[in-house]
């Protein structure tokens, strides 16, 4: 993990300060959990370059080899009395798409509610915790998985799954993509709570793969027309009954 020994988050970005580096961990949201509840401030990060508990949404492991890929939580705190943490969520991902960006051939997607892909593989996925203080969140652990380096996909998720080298040719290099994520995560979730939903609800859109298609999610089938300014998913069913989708994944 040479190449992230270094690292330093960019000047003017409030995450990443401190940032914890581990070789091997079980899960970094474990371990940025922990922090947060002995009191770590927010933009505090976790990074590891391996983990043997890597976890997924809905209940799934996050293989989590190491010296290819990102693995890291954030430990966010600003502006919880006034965001929901699935807004944080929705949010993140819309950062993140943004942010690889900068390191891919074409513009990457948002698959709701914050997958994101680059021609219909997965490149990142981002699984956000909150931690309550009686019912208030005290913080979210963002914790954000990125396939960088990685030359060939694992057999089983080679047709669902991609990485930054396979999508550009060469490796980016995984301190350059860290920068970019958490600048971009600092300035895009710095105005969702400054400014609320609002004020990014329509780039999300843009960017959200699945608005205008055929969708399945939980019990509802339908076509997706957008988003609406909670972050549920609207989709129309075929008898023209809108459903706000809150959570699911898209089938
Ligand atoms: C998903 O798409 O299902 C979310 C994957 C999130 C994986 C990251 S890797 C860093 C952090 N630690 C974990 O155990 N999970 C997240």
């Amino acid at each position: 993990m040479d190449d992230l020994l270094a690292f330093v988050s960019p000047p003017g970005c409030r995450l990443g300060r401190p940032l914890i580096l581990k070789a091997l961990t079980g899960s970094t949201n474990d371990d940025a959990r922990a922090l947060a509840n002995a009191g770590a401030g927010h933009g505090t990060v976790v990074l590891a370059d391996a983990q043997t508990a890597g976890r997924g949404r809905l209940g799934r492991a996050w293989s989590s080899p190491a010296g290819e890929n990102l693995y890291l939580s954030v430990v966010w705190r600003s502006g919880l009395d006034a965001i929901e943490p699935p807004l944080l969520a929705l949010g993140a991902g819309l950062a993140v798409s943004e942010a690889l960006d900068g390191f891919t051939p074409t513009p990457t997607a948002v698959k709701w509610p914050n997958d994101v892909r680059h021609r219909g593989r997965k490149l990142a996925g981002l699984l956000a915790e909150a931690i309550y203080r009686g019912t208030q969140p005290s913080a979210v652990i963002l914790g954000l998985g990125v396939n960088v380096r990685g030359a060939v996909m694992p057999e089983a998720i080679a047709e669902i799954a991609t990485s930054l080298r396979i999508v550009r040719g060469d490796d980016p290099g995984r301190a350059a993509v860290l920068s970019s994520l958490l600048e971009r995560l600092d300035a895009t979730l710095g105005r969702l709570c400054a400014d609320g939903f609002g004020a990014i609800r329509q780039r999300l859109i843009e960017r959200c793969e699945n608005i205008g298609a055929r969708v399945s999610i939980g019990e509802v089938s339908g076509v997706a027309i957008d988003i609406d300014p909670t972050g549920a998913l609207r989709v129309r069913d075929d008898q023209g009954v809108v459903h706000a989708v809150r959570a699911g994944e898209i089938r």
